[in-house]
């Protein structure tokens, strides 16, 4: 992105593929596909992805097969941690066959699922028994009226609360929980968000409402400060800072001081972590994207479908890696990005 990295942040082992900035590929998304039975204002506003919208064919999707070959060379290159996405990754057919193939794979030590919840009663506990391990819930209201006009869905929050009780029934565990907060539309639910979380055992993160794409009409007074929503939940439930658990940890954790557990909260515009973003993601259709805010990918798909062998596979995304030097958040809080920007649903959170 920029022609002028700062200095390496980390130091690395001399043999260990990391980036321009030093950072290593540790984590996976992985996109099934760029569908939804949502339209959330924020990702998929349905002027934009109405009936009209071309969305990706299925023969263009990667096959299952294809798919391990690329996360098992991923793997081989320092990825261990795996999280499928979407759109909505359970619109994907026989996605239990797939978490069933990869779950093997040596080297991944954590497969996890983003999903609005909805389908999840019908296949929880298929997935379980396929190797998924936990999964990450979106839900941004408690309340039906803004439920309804955030996801622009006739459902009810039902449907996603019935999802939850299926994965934790299932046996899925931590059960995450993303609310992207935004000022004058669901900002009045952070406690009643956080009091739900605390009770039903799932851990809460709170996400500040970003620019991903270009068709979402971000604009900075909507996004609620994550310093805002610690000093709203403390208020109620002292918490105090928790160290994170891993390095290029996402979301900032806190303890509730009585005991009831955690909340985080994703800073990535008021706190950028650039830094440490050791994130990799794959479009639907293969597509290496090196950052959240990428213009384009790299296409994986064609050097797999060209013959290449497993090295040089290997090889292709190293040198894309190795020449990454995305920073995109950081850039927003130094002087705003410009340019043309993947849409969330395209490659999944
Ligand atoms: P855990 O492994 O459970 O901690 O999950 P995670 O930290 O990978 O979090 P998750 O995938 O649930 O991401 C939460 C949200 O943070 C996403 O939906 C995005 O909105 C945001 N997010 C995740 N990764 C990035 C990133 O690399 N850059 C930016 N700007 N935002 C991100
Ligand atoms: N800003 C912040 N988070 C977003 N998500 C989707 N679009 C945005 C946005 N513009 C979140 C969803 C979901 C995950 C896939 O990404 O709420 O939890
Ligand atoms: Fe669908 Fe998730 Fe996007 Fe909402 S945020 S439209 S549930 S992919
Ligand atoms: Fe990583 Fe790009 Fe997000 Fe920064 S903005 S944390 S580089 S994905």
């Amino acid at each position: 992105m920029d022609a002028t990295p700062p200095p390496a942040a980390v130091a690395q082992p001399a043999d260990r593929l990391t980036d321009r900035l030093g950072r290593p590929v540790e984590d996976l998304r992985v996109s099934l596909t760029d569908r939804c039975n949502l339209r959330c204002r924020y990702c998929m506003p349905r002027e934009i992805f109405g009936a009209d919208h071309a969305f990706l064919d299925r023969e263009e999707l990667l096959s299952f097969e294809e798919l391990t070959r690329v996360l098992s060379a991923f793997v081989d290159l320092g990825v261990s941690k795996l999280r499928l996405t979407g759109g909505e990754p359970l619109l994907r057919k026989d996605l239990p066959e797939l978490i069933a193939m990869l779950s093997p794979l040596s080297g991944l030590r954590d497969i996890a699922l983003t999903t609005n919840g909805i389908l999840l009663p019908r296949v929880a506990d298929e997935l379980v028994a396929a190797g998924l391990q936990r999964v990450t819930i979106s839900l941004d209201a408690l309340d039906d009226a803004t439920f309804r006009a955030v996801a622009d869905t006739p459902l009810s929050v039902e449907a996603v609360l019935a999802g939850v009780d299926a994965a934790l029934a299932a046996g899925l565990s931590p059960v995450k929980i993303n609310a992207v907060m935004q000022r004058g539309v669901n900002d009045d639910q952070v406690e009643a968000l956080a009091g739900w979380a605390r009770e039903t055992g799932v851990i809460l993160r709170y996400i500040e409402f970003m620019d991903v794409g270009t068709t979402n009409g971000w604009v900075r007074d909507r996004v609620v400060p994550a310093a805002d929503i610690v000093r709203r939940i403390h208020a109620r439930w002292p918490i105090e800072a928790a160290e994170p658990t891993r390095e290029g940890e996402v979301a900032e954790r806190y303890r509730y001081l009585d005991g009831a557990g955690e909340v985080g909260i994703v800073a990535s515009v008021t706190r950028p972590f650039c830094r440490t973003c050791n994130r990799a993601r794959l479009s639907a259709i293969g597509e290496l994207y090196t950052c959240l805010f990428a213009g384009e990918g790299h296409d994986l798909r064609a050097v797999v479908r060209g013959g290449a062998d497993d090295a040089e596979l290997r090889e292709a995304i190293a040198a894309i890696w190795r020449a990454r030097s995305d920073r995109a958040s950081e850039l927003r809080a130094e002087g705003g990005l410009s340019g043309p920007r993947v849409e969330m649903s395209y490659i999944g959170g």
